[in-house]
């Protein structure tokens, strides 16, 4: 093209150009889309159009043609911020998060200080149900500008779903705590300052700042929660014991000997230990941890746990448990879906003991392999009731001399609770009877169910 002709073409496309903003302008967007189509077509001023015509189609509802548009800026101009910030919100619009996560995430490479993409990441991040990142990155956002009210609201929120509520009851059980730490440091006076102590499951740091207060000087641990390996850090720095305690975000089944920790462990110390006893998956955990991370002769803490429980009458626990009759109508159906275990705590719960306490299920933590099993048990009734079914709780054997209890009778104030393993419906039983009970696990969950009569 002549110089003349290129000129004769700009000037067209300028025409069409004032023709678009003024249809733009006045609302008039299909006739605004049209012109400013012509204007590309003349491949005048791209880079100002491309964004022009994409605001205007995303107007229209055409969010497919309005991201093509802001690709086709991307190609010119990979780390345009507006097109990646506008190409982010319609993904997020047409209900593509990862998408939009990528935009975002390319925004903020590109500028670093643009709170906005911050926010917008850590929404679509949100969105695409990625919590541990989209925390990060609100964490992050609340650094920057403290008064952010909505950004702090996010902070507290995911950090309520990430970490249970269970964690600030467990650090302020006294009873539990006294109970590791002795156990600890019997342990490490056993094994010597330079036994080399592994944590399984950090929480606060609380197992391996104690340690390290009885002089190992070397303790590895380890947190699956990102959130919370980065608070255990800042705990584990702020009591002075940086230097003896790592703290690495990782399950305990990624560790690697070599890598993670220079040699297997002398001293496994790990309280992953869930009310019901085996939720936390225990047993996998500590089976890997002998195979692959500790020494044949470690020492193990706690070395055996016990699932205690008694047969229970409760007009309270009842109305959790089981349904009937409700307003007229028979909806008995329902109970079907009752919960198999109900979380209770022995001083909150009103509840009559039928039994005395029995031992339900011994979990040996020491084990290399821990089999599904499950075995039928007479348990001595020792009052007339209504069985809904057995409360249990925890008895855990941490060294020689050293056991913890939450028995009911007298543990109110720590973070595991005693759990209500109803039966199908209430069964009435008798002083001085036998009740039949199924009791084993499946190496996650306990069971705990009324026996079938059989004759
Ligand atoms: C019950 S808390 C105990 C925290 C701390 N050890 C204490 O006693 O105060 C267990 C913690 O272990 C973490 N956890 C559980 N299993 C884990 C595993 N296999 N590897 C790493 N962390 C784990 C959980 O996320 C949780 O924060």
């Amino acid at each position: 093209m002549t110089a003349e002709n290129l000129q004769q073409d700009h000037s067209k496309a300028r025409e069409f150009l004032n023709d678009a903003m003024t249809f733009h302008a006045s609302g008039d967007l299909d006739r605004a889309e049209q012109y400013y189509v012509e204007v590309l077509n003349h491949g005048y001023r791209i880079a100002d159009i491309l964004p022009l015509l994409a605001g205007v189609v995303g107007a229209k509802g055409k969010y497919e043609a309005a991201i093509a548009y802001w690709n086709d800026l991307l190609q010119i101009r990979p780390d345009h911020p507006v097109a990646l910030l506008e190409k982010g919100a319609l993904h997020l619009k047409v209900g593509d998060a990862e998408k939009a996560v990528n935009c975002f995430e390319a925004a903020t490479l590109g500028s670093p200080d643009n709170m906005l993409a911050l926010n917008n990441l850590a929404v679509a991040l949100t969105q695409a149900n990625r919590q541990h990142d989209a925390l990060e990155k609100f964490r992050i956002l609340v650094r920057h500008q403290p008064t952010n009210v909505l950004a702090r609201h996010q902070v507290r929120r995911l950090t309520s779903r990430i970490v249970p509520f269970w964690h600030i009851p467990m650090l302020n059980d006294t009873r539990r705590n006294d109970a590791f730490e002795a156990a600890i440091v019997k342990a490490i006076a056993e094994r010597g300052p330079d036994a080399r102590v592994l944590d399984i499951g950090t929480g606060s740091g609380l197992l391996s700042l104690m340690a390290a207060r009885a002089g190992a000087k070397q303790v590895v641990t380890c947190e699956v929660v990102p959130v919370i390996a980065a608070t255990a850090k800042e705990i584990v720095e702020q009591n002075g014991f940086s230097d003896r305690i790592v703290v690495l975000n990782k399950s305990s089944s990624e560790l690697v000997v070599g890598q993670d920790i220079n040699r297997r462990a002398d001293i496994l110390v790990s309280e992953i230990l869930s009310s019901d006893l085996l939720a936390e998956d225990v047993l996998t955990t500590f089976e890997d941890a002998r195979k692959r991370l500790i020494n044949e002769d470690a020492l193990v803490i706690p070395r055996r746990a016990t699932a205690v429980g008694c047969l229970v009458q409760s007009e309270i626990l009842t109305k959790y448990a089981f349904v009937d009759q409700v307003s007229g109508f028979d909806v008995s159906g329902f109970a079907s879906l009752a919960p198999n275990k109900l979380p209770v705590h022995g001083t909150m719960t009103e509840w009559k003991r039928l039994s005395h306490d029995v031992d339900l299920q011994v979990i040996d933590l020491t084990g290399t392999i821990h089999s599904e099993e499950y075995r039928v048990i007479d348990i001595p009734v020792v009052s007339d009731g209504m069985a809904a079914g057995m409360v249990q709780w925890l008895k855990i054997d941490l060294a020689e001399g050293i056991e913890f209890e939450n028995h009911p009778d007298d543990y109110s104030d720590g973070g595991w609770l005693q759990i209500l393993h109803p039966f199908l419906a209430p069964v009435p039983v008798q002083e001085g009877s036998t009740f039949r009970v199924i009791v084993g696990h499946d190496r996650s969950s306990l069971i705990v169910m009324a026996a079938p009569i059989t004759d």
